[in-house]
């Protein structure tokens, strides 16, 4: 019997967001989708990350504090429903740093430096020697979060995986310190889109690259961007065949559109010629209004009573702090750490 088979009984999400920013199409299709599909089955966790967005805001921390709201708001928007699942901000939860503090201890300098996606974040930000050590460190932490709630599931867009992988590499070495294992293993859940390009067709939609829709975004801006998109550069006539893989208006469709058969159709008349990029945009352009129309006008009236936001979260996090008091306290006793 596989050593920690005591602890399949039920699966426990926990996933979260660093509070860098409103929330965009990005994140919807990455994982915002798939916890509202979840939350129903599911025990599930969802952590508003403002420590981890402080390791590379350490020196702007009014952002993340006034980011938290914002997130709230998209989160509910976007069909969060909080007596289903337990919203909890990453500061509240002591618990999360004491773990942290003691998972640092077995992880390399070496192991931190490998991690590919801290590895392009490292690079894309411009760090080189500023680099604070918080953020080099970040995954440790998010390890931290994903046990303490003895998660075993955590819905993340593909970028997110080195994470995993490192989360379950501490839990085997950590676990093999106690007598009885005490950590779950995790495993990622990935959407079928696990990483949506940005609107200029840029490999990743992000905050920081300048290329997001954001689930706020009004009737003139979705309607501006989806006409800037890239379709077939050699498509020039419409009667011209197309290609459909690396056009942005299809590789959306895919991500957003409902009706599956009728995207099938179209990819099918674009590569034989005679189907417009106009008729395309147009049809993407719809189904991107009816998506966002509802979650911009709900959000609308969420940002309005932040004193009900946060109430929200802190209530959420009362409930966490006892989950995760009570992992850190089976940890500290697995190690032979005094527990008063
Ligand atoms: N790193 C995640 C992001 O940048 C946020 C995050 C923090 C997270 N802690 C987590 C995601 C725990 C999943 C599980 O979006």
């Amino acid at each position: 019997m596989p050593k920690e088979s005591y602890m399949n009984s039920k699966s426990i999400i926990l996933t979260g967001d660093r509070p860098t920013g409103p929330l965009h199409l990005g994140h919807f299709v990455g994982s915002l989708r798939q916890r509202v599909a979840l939350q129903r089955d599911y025990q599930q966790f969802v952590l508003i990350a403002d420590l981890q967005g402080l390791t590379d805001n350490g020196s702007n921390p009014q952002k993340i504090r006034d980011n938290i709201p914002e997130v709230l708001a998209d989160y509910l928007a976007a069909g969060i429903d909080p007596s289903l699942t337990t919203l909890c901000l990453q500061s509240a939860l002591p618990a999360l740093a004491e773990l942290t503090a003691l998972y640092m201890n077995i992880v390399t300098v070496a192991r931190v430096e490998r991690n590919p996606t801290v590895k392009n974040e490292i690079i894309q930000k411009g760090f080189a020697r500023s680099l604070p050590v918080g953020f080099l460190v970040y995954p440790i932490s998010q390890a931290a979060d994903i046990t303490a709630f003895k998660a075993d599931r955590v819905p993340v867009g593909d970028d997110q995986l080195p994470m995993i992988e490192q989360t379950n590499e501490i839990v085997h070495k950590m676990n093999s310190l106690f007598p009885e294992p005490v950590l779950r293993h995790c495993k990622a859940m990935l959407s079928e889109t696990s990483r949506l390009p940005g609107i200029d067709g840029n490999a990743k939609m992000s905050k920081s690259l300048g290329n997001t829709l954001l689930l706020s975004a009004s009737e003139e801006t979705i309607h501006r961007a989806v006409g800037a998109m890239y379709t077939d550069a050699n498509h020039l006539k419409v009667t011209d065949p197309g290609q459909v893989t690396g056009n942005m208006v299809f590789t959306y469709l895919d991500a957003f559109h409902s009706d599956k058969a009728k995207v099938a159709e179209m990819k099918a008349h674009y590569q034989r010629g005679g189907l417009g990029d106009r008729t395309c945009k147009n049809e993407l352009e719809m189904c991107l209004q009816e998506l966002i129309a509802p979650m911009r006008e709900l959000r609308a009236t969420y940002i309005q009573d932040k004193g009900m936001l946060m109430a929200l979260l802190k209530k959420g996090s009362e409930r966490a702090h006892e989950v995760t008091q009570s992992t850190l306290q089976e940890v500290k006793r697995g190690l032979g750490v005094p527990v008063f």
